[in-house]
């Protein structure tokens, strides 16, 4: 089978969340650009008009729509409001996500993130835009692919919800490893419906996430050491692995958990 039909998204409908920036923009866009309709959410509302603006006038089928995940009302309404306008959907990529800070130690010593400086407030609220806005986003588009019988559920999960990661935060690594069941979980009761459900777990991207904390020499250095591959990804170079999940390329694949790290888990 030809390539162009095997990663053929065109007239797909697809919602994405997190879309503004970093991992999630490059989803989007790879959908957009092979010619998906895309519904880009994010919380973040000048960056992403300003974003929408740019891909429709390089001719892409793109929407905004602004909202906050943690806010489970909006969430539904903005996936339900897809479905009114297209009359279907067939990919959601649940990508909004945010760190929780420092983890516990790098290399170079202990920073902030130990478990007795980790505030309630703080695990809540990771918990909120990490964990239960993934669950919601599934569960609405659940509803509507069970429907029609067709669908894919694309979850970003990370390397440190398949292992301990000193890097990361207690709220981050907890959540990122209970989107991993939550996947596997959702696979299993969906697969009779065709409806596929993937995660992926990225290992380290250039992004805006932590406040850009990657572009710091020193950070950037550490990884480059740790990294198999000798450096951190650009995020467009999710763009393939978004493709495939998306495409009839990735027809017999469900309840996975993808890497994507430069070789960071190979041990
Ligand atoms: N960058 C990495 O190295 C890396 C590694 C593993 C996993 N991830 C995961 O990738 C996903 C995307 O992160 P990124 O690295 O692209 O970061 P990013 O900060 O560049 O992009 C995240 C986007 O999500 C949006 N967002 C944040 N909170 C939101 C909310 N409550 N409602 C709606 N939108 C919200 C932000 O405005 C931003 O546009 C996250 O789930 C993150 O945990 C990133």
């Amino acid at each position: 089978m030809k390539a162009e039909k095997l990663y053929n998204v065109t007239g797909q409908v697809a919602f994405v969340t997190g879309a503004a920036s970093g991992l999630g923009r490059a989803m989007a866009e790879v959908l957009a650009e092979n010619g998906a309709c895309v519904t880009m959410a994010d919380i973040d509302g000048d960056a992403l008009e300003a974003l929408v603006r740019t891909m429709r006038q390089a001719g892409s089928a793109v929407e905004a729509a602004v909202l906050d995940v943690a806010d489970t009302d909006a969430l539904r309404g903005g996936i339900d409001a897809v479905v009114k306008r297209h009359g279907r959907l067939d990919a959601v990529f649940a990508n909004a996500g945010i760190s929780s800070g420092p983890g516990f130690a790098t290399a170079a010593g202990r920073i902030s993130g130990q478990i007795d400086h980790t505030s309630l407030a703080t695990w809540r609220k990771v918990l909120d835009v990490n964990l239960t806005s993934v669950f919601v986003t599934m569960q609405a588009a659940a509803a509507h692919m069970k429907a029609q019988r067709s669908g894919r559920i694309i979850v970003t999960s990370s390397i440190a919800g398949l292992r301990a990661e000193t890097f990361v935060g207690y709220p981050y690594a907890a959540t990122k490893a209970a989107l991993i069941n939550l996947v596997r979980q959702a696979a299993r009761e969906l697969a009779p419906y065709n409806v596929l459900v993937n995660a992926i777990a990225p290992g380290v991207f250039f992004t805006n996430i932590a406040g850009g904390r990657l572009r710091d020499p020193a950070v950037q250095e550490e990884f480059r050491r740790i990294v198999p591959l000798g450096r951190i990804a650009d995020a467009a170079e999710i763009k393939g692995l978004a493709l495939f999940l998306a495409s009839p390329a990735s027809s017999y694949v469900t309840g996975t958990v993808i890497p994507i790290d430069g070789g960071v888990t190979a041990g």
